[in-house]
C-alpha cells in the first residue's frame, strides 16, 4: 500500500489485525462543554481581520462566483429551485456520479442536522471521535441516541479500530470527520475503506469531508508533493459501499456566508435524508455562487498552496520557539502553548482571534489566515510567550504578497496577447488598454475580482470591434489602491 503519510500512516494489515484482538475500550464520560472549542466572539462582527479562529477562506470566494451572485441578484424575487436541483446536477456531472446520491442544504450544517434525524435512533447508539466536529453526534443526542466517543490515537489521528470496538447491535451510524477538526490530521483512505467494509452491513459511516478540497497539493514531507490524488470518500460511494460523504462551500471554495453544503451517499440513504428536508433553503444567488465556483478550480488550488505556505511559517516560527504542533493537511493547525485559555485571551485583547478547547489544555486551534495575519500571529505569540528573539522569517512564497501585472506574454505580439494579473484579495479591478496618445482602446475587466491570479487575452482589437494599428500599446491595472502601467508592442 502506498503511505501518503509521515507520522500517522496505520497500514491495512495493522488495522485488520488489531481489529480481531479488538479490546473492548471504556467509553468517554465527555463534559458537554468541552467538547466545542470556546468561541471568542468580542469584535468578531465588526472586524475581520486577526480572524484566524472559523477555518475561513482568508482569499474569499472566487470571483467568478461573485460574479454570479451580482448577475443572480435581480432574480431575488422569485423562489429558487426547491430542492437545488440545478445545483445537484452540476455535483452529479463534477463528481461524475448519479444525481440521485445527491442532496443539497444550507450549509453542512443543515445536512448534519438531516442526517442525525435520519441516521440517529432512540434506542440506538451512533459512535464518533472525541475531539471532533461536534454537531452530528451533539444532534444525535438531541434525537434520542445515546452517542460514544473514542479518542484520538497517540498522533491525533481519528482512531479506527478504538471506534470499531463501539460499535455493537444498536450502532446506527459512525461519524468521521477527516481530515478531522480540530485536529487537521487525515486518515489514510485505504484504512478507512477497510474500516467501512467491516462494519455491520446495517451501519451507515457518515464522512464529514468539509476541508477536502484544501489537503489538494498539501505536503506531508518536502518531497512528496500531492496534487489531485487524495482518494475522496466519494470514491467510495461509487463503489457502492454503505456511506454518506458531507461537504460544503464554506471552506475550499470560500463561500461560508452563502451556505451551501451537500451529502453524496448511497441512493436510499440519501433518500433518508430528503426525507426531513424543508424546501428552498438554498437563495437563488447562492446557488449560482457554488456553480460558478465549482467550474473555478484554480480558486481551491491558490487556497490550498497558501494554506500551506501560511502553514509551513507558523511551523518553521514554532520549531525556532520550541513548541510542539499536530501537523495539519488542511488550512488550521493545532500549537501547544502550554496554557491555551490564558494565550488565548491575551492574543484576542490584541485583535488576534483563535480558539482553545477540545479537552486540550494547551493547545490553541488556529486557523490560516493572510501571510500578514500570520506574521502578526506570530510575532504576538512571541510576545507572549517570551520570545523575543529572531523576527519572524518570511516563508517561502509563491504567491504574491501585492498586486502584480505580469508583462503581456508573447510581446511583442502578433495576433493575441495574455496578460496576467495577481489580487491579494478580492477587490473591484479595471484592466485597460491605451494607445501612445493616451486615448482608451479597450477595457479587458471592469468587474470584482476575486483573490488569486488571473489571466486576460488581448487580441489587437478595439471597443468598436476594430483592428488596431502596429505600435506601443499601454495596459493600466486599477485595483483597489494599486495603480500599474506596462506597455507592450503589436506588430502586425
Ligand atoms: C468539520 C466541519 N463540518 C461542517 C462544518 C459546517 O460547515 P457549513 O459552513 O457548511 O455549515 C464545519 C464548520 O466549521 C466543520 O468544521
Amino acid at each position: 500500500m502506498q503511505n501518503h503519510y509521515n507520522n500517522n500512516g496505520v497500514s491495512r494489515r495493522k488495522f485488520i489485525g488489531t481489529l480481531t484482538g479488538a479490546a473492548a475500550l471504556s467509553l468517554l464520560k465527555l463534559d458537554r462543554r468541552a467538547i466545542a472549542g470556546s468561541l471568542p466572539l468580542d469584535g468578531l462582527l465588526t472586524d475581520y481581520t486577526g480572524r484566524i479562529c472559523y477555518n475561513e477562506n482568508p482569499l474569499g470566494p472566487s470571483a467568478a462566483a461573485i460574479t454570479a451572485i451580482q448577475e443572480e441578484a435581480a432574480m431575488s424575487h422569485r423562489y429558487p429551485d426547491w430542492y437545488a436541483d440545478s445545483l445537484v446536477s452540476d455535483l452529479a456531472s463534477f463528481f461524475d456520479i448519479d444525481s440521485d446520491k445527491i442532496v443539497c442544504g444550507s450549509g453542512a450544517t443543515e445536512i448534519l442536522r438531516l442526517s442525525a434525524m435520519a441516521f440517529a435512533e432512540s434506542g440506538g447508539n451512533v459512535v464518533s471521535s472525541y475531539p471532533s466536529y461536534s454537531q452530528f453526534p451533539n444532534d444525535a443526542e438531541f434525537f434520542g441516541s445515546d452517542v460514544r466517543y473514542a479518542d484520538l490515537d497517540d498522533d491525533y489521528l481519528v482512531d479506527l479500530t478504538a471506534l470499531y470496538n463501539l460499535v455493537d447491535g444498536d450502532t446506527t451510524c459512525v461519524c468521521i470527520t477527516n481530515p478531522n477538526n480540530p485536529t487537521g490530521t487525515l486518515l489514510n483512505p485505504e484504512d478507512l475503506s477497510a474500516f467501512v467494509d467491516s462494519l455491520p452491513s446495517g451501519v451507515v459511516t457518515l464522512i464529514d469531508e468539509a476541508y477536502v478540497e484544501i489537503i489538494r497539493t498539501t505536503s506531508f514531507t518536502p518531497d512528496s508533493i500531492w496534487e489531485d490524488d487524495y482518494l475522496s470518500a466519494v470514491e467510495m460511494v461509487k463503489d457502492g459501499k454503505n456511506v454518506v460523504v458531507v461537504r460544503t462551500f464554506s471552506k475550499g471554495y470560500g463561500l461560508a456566508g452563502a451556505r451551501i453544503g451537500y451529502a453524496i451517499g448511497r441512493e436510499s440513504r440519501i433518500n433518508s435524508i430528503k426525507a426531513n428536508r424543508i424546501f428552498a433553503t438554498v437563495s437563488r444567488a447562492s446557488l449560482e455562487a457554488a456553480k460558478a465556483a465549482l467550474e473555478d478550480q484554480d480558486h481551491i488550488r491558490n487556497t490550498a498552496v497558501l494554506a500551506r505556505q501560511t502553514r509551513q511559517y507558523c511551523y518553521n516560527e514554532f520549531d525556532d520557539m520550541g513548541l510542539d504542533y499536530i501537523p495539519s493537511a488542511v488550512n488550521f493547525f493545532m500549537v501547544d502553548v502550554g496554557n491555551a485559555d490564558s494565550v488565548r485571551s491575551q492574543l484576542s485583547s490584541r485583535g488576534i482571534y483563535v480558539r482553545s478547547g477540545w479537552g486540550m489544555p494547551g493547545h490553541l486551534r488556529v486557523s490560516t489566515g493572510t501571510m500578514h495575519e500570520m506574521e502578526s500571529f506570530i510575532n504576538a505569540l512571541r510576545d507572549i510567550l517570551g520570545y523575543p528573539g529572531g523576527r519572524p522569517k518570511k516563508a517561502d512564497w509563491k504567491l504574491p504578497e501585492n498586486t502584480e501585472l505580469f508583462q503581456a506574454y508573447p510581446n511583442p505580439f502578433n495576433s493575441s496577447t495574455s496578460i496576467k494579473v495577481f489580487l491579494p484579495a478580492t477587490q473591484k479591478v479595471s484592466l485597460e488598454i491605451y494607445n501612445v496618445r493616451g486615448r482608451l482602446v479597450t477595457k479587458l475587466a471592469d468587474r470584482v475580482l476575486g483573490a488569486g491570479e488571473h489571466a486576460f487575452v488581448w487580441n489587437g482589437i478595439d471597443s468598436s470591434g476594430k483592428s488596431v494599428s502596429s505600435g506601443s500599446y499601454f495596459y493600466r491595472l486599477v485595483a483597489g489602491e494599486d495603480v500599474i502601467t506596462r506597455r507592450m508592442i503589436l506588430i502586425k
